[in-house]
């Protein structure tokens, strides 16, 4: 890390420059927009299997200096502190595991390892190195209104809980012409289909707010079963589109049921992830579809029963040069994500600037046993029992 000014430079590799290392780039090019943060990430160097993909990055970015088709090439490179790696499930757990004994810090995407072995060899590299700084991207709570549902949890403000349903939702599979990509086949995405692609966007904020499912049933389903395969014939889509997993959720001191669903066949949503809490004393939702909107529902007994609708003000975990009447969007919750994992780097775990840490490796576990538990359940029909060794 190197300091420039009063801010700490975080030099950055990037690692599969596709959709989601693009993002990055996007949200590092305009780090202007936060307001007094004394970190800031520069990309000196990309890697990437294709050279076309890192060519994008030689054009739009600036501050590249290097660029590989070796991730090996990249992890020897001295003036790389850290690296983004958002490349196809199948090569998390090798190009995780290097990246951490290379000693660089890590953002990695999800679902952190194909399957639940995959993530458990992670795991362990991590306890060999517990001084780098690994977090797994899930940029969806950073929302002003995910951020408001999270607070009032915080504050206890639910009484006691009737229920929970956390969901990600897409529609674009709807579309039979849709072409076959990686993510629906097993050897890349893996068995967990979209549970493993969307899955930890739903149980970021559960785990963090220690919702652990003491249980599952899962419903899992297949609904496109070929694609075209680009070059004019068919292809099978050997993943799972659709799944609802229902959940028993105890915490010290309350039991609830928790409904968790991920599908990739969701017709009319685009990227709809949401959060529903019910309570005895509040109820409150937020959902992407409405970005603005957080509604509420205050109740003491024998009162009204009424859903206030409010446009939540850009409020964001790290301060913006965004006025408070805007909207805040997806691009705006990638770059407060990674505000969250720069300030951990760059001022450690124990002082960073605001509380609201990305996604941790022990969260990206907990949504395995939760995946695995769901591909047994739908094997056997049968509710299975989750063992969190506590
Ligand atoms: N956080 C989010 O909202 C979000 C959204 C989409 C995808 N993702 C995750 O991001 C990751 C990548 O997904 P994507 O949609 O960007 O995929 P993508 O297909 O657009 O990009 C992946 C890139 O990895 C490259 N690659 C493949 N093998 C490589 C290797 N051995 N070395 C270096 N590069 C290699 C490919 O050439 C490609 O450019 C996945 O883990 C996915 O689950 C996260």
């Amino acid at each position: 890390m190197a300091g420039e000014g009063s801010k700490k430079i975080i030099r950055f590799g990037v690692i599969g420059c596709g959709l989601m290392g693009k993002e990055f780039a996007s949200a590092a090019s305009r780090w202007c927009h936060l307001a007094d943060v004394d970190f800031e990430p520069r990309i000196t160097a990309v890697c990437d299997a294709n050279p076309a993909a890192t060519a994008w990055f030689e054009q739009a970015v600036p501050s590249v200096e290097r660029s590989y088709t070796d991730y090996r090439e990249l992890l020897a490179d001295p003036n790389v502190d850290a690296v983004y790696c958002a490349v196809p499930h199948n090569l998390h757990a090798q190009l995780y595991i290097d990246i951490i004994r290379a000693g660089k810090h890590l953002l990695g995407e999800k679902p952190f390892g194909i399957d639940a072995a995959a993530n458990a060899a992670i795991m362990e590299a991590l306890s060999e190195r517990p001084e780098v700084i690994v977090r797994c991207s899930s940029e969806f709570p950073f929302f002003p209104g995910a951020m408001q549902l999270t607070e009032w949890v915080r504050e206890g403000r639910f009484g006691r809980i009737i229920e929970v349903e956390a969901g990600f939702w897409h529609s674009s599979d709807l579309d039979p012409n849709k072409p076959i990509n990686w993510k629906r086949r097993i050897a890349t995405n893996g068995e967990y289909g979209c549970m493993g692609d969307l899955g930890m966007h739903v149980l970021h904020l559960p785990l963090r707010y220690g919702w652990k499912p003491k249980s599952v049933r899962a419903l899992l389903s297949k609904i496109v079963p070929e694609r075209p395969d680009g070059k004019g014939g068919m292809a099978p889509c050997e993943t799972w589109d659709n799944a609802i997993l229902a959940c028993d959720v105890e915490t010290a001191d309350q039991v609830f049921p928790m409904v968790l669903s991920t599908k990739r066949i969701a017709p009319g949503h685009a990227n709809t992830w949401f959060l529903r809490i019910q309570g005895t004393e509040l109820s409150a939702e937020f959902t992407t579809k409405y970005p603005k909107q957080v509604a509420s529902l205050p109740y003491t007994p024998g009162a009204s029963q009424a859903w206030h609708v409010a446009d939540a003000p850009y409020k964001s975990a790290y301060g913006t040069i965004t006025g408070g009447i805007f909207e805040f969007g997806f691009s705006d919750s990638i770059l407060q994500m990674w505000a969250a994992f720069c300030d951990e780097v760059a001022n450690g775990p124990d002082r960073m600037t605001q509380p609201f840490r990305c996604a941790t490796p022990e969260e990206a576990a907990g949504s395995h046993r939760v995946f695995t538990a769901a591909l047994e359940s739908q094997r056997t029909g049968w509710t299975i029992p989750l063992n969190w060794g506590e």
